[in-house]
C-alpha cells in the first residue's frame, strides 16, 4: 500500500512488465528507423523515466530531447494545456513523440497541432501506457507499450500532485481516506 497526501495506491504494473513494453518499443522503432536518425522527444515531466530507459534500450543512433506540457491537476485532466516550453525545429530529422500516457488525448492532439502548424510531417508517436476507454482523439498511436484501464495511476514518471514520479513501478489508486 502506498500513501500520497490523501489518497491510497495499490500496486499495478511490476518493473519487468514495464521493462517489457519499453524493450518492444524500443524493438519496433529501431525496425522503423535504423537507417535515419530519429530524435526522440520527451513530454515533460511525466516522460522522463520511460525516454531514459527508452533511448538506453535503443541500440541505433539517435537524439534527444523535451519539450513541456501540462494538462493535470490533481487526478482530472483539465482539458487545458498549460505550457509549452520549445517544440524546436527538427533539421528534417524525424521526431518520436514521447508520451507517458494518453488519457484523454488533449496533449497529444495540442503537440499534432503544433506540428503540423509548424510544417513537421515526419514525426511519430510512443505512449508507455494508453487509456482506451477514454481516448477518443483520431491520432494514431504508432507505438504503444500497454493499454490500461480508466484508473489514475502514478509511478514510473507519473505523478499526483508531483508525488510519485520516482516509483519504479506503478501503483493505481485505490479510494480517497476519510
Ligand atoms: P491527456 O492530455 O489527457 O491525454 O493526458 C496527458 C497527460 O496527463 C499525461 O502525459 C500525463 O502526464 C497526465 N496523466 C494522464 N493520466 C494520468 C494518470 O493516470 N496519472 C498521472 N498522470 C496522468
Ligand atoms: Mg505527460
Amino acid at each position: 500500500m502506498l500513501k500520497l497526501y490523501d489518497l491510497e495506491f495499490v500496486p499495478l504494473i511490476p518493473q519487468a512488465e514495464i521493462a517489457a513494453a519499453v524493450q518492444k518499443i524500443s524493438d519496433s522503432i529501431l525496425k522503423d528507423f535504423h537507417d535515419e536518425i530519429p530524435i526522440f522527444v520527451g513530454i515533460l515531466n511525466g516522460s522522463f523515466m520511460f525516454i531514459s530507459d527508452l533511448v538506453k534500450q535503443y541500440p541505433g543512433k539517435c537524439e534527444v530531447d523535451f519539450v513541456k506540457m501540462k494538462s493535470y491537476v490533481g487526478t482530472e485532466s483539465t482539458g487545458k494545456i498549460k505550457e509549452i516550453i520549445g517544440l524546436g525545429n527538427p533539421n528534417g530529422k524525424p521526431l518520436i513523440i514521447v508520451e507517458d500516457i494518453i488519457d484523454t488525448g488533449n496533449t497529444i492532439e495540442n503537440i499534432v497541432n503544433t506540428l503540423e502548424k509548424t510544417g513537421v510531417s515526419n514525426y511519430k508517436i510512443a505512449s508507455l501506457f494508453l487509456k482506451p476507454e477514454v481516448y477518443k482523439k483520431p491520432y494514431k498511436i504508432d507505438y504503444l507499450g500497454m493499454e490500461i484501464p480508466n484508473k489514475f495511476i502514478v509511478g514510473y514518471g507519473l505523478d499526483y500532485n508531483g508525488l510519485g514520479r520516482n516509483l519504479p513501478e506503478v501503483f493505481q489508486l485505490k479510494n480517497k481516506i476519510k
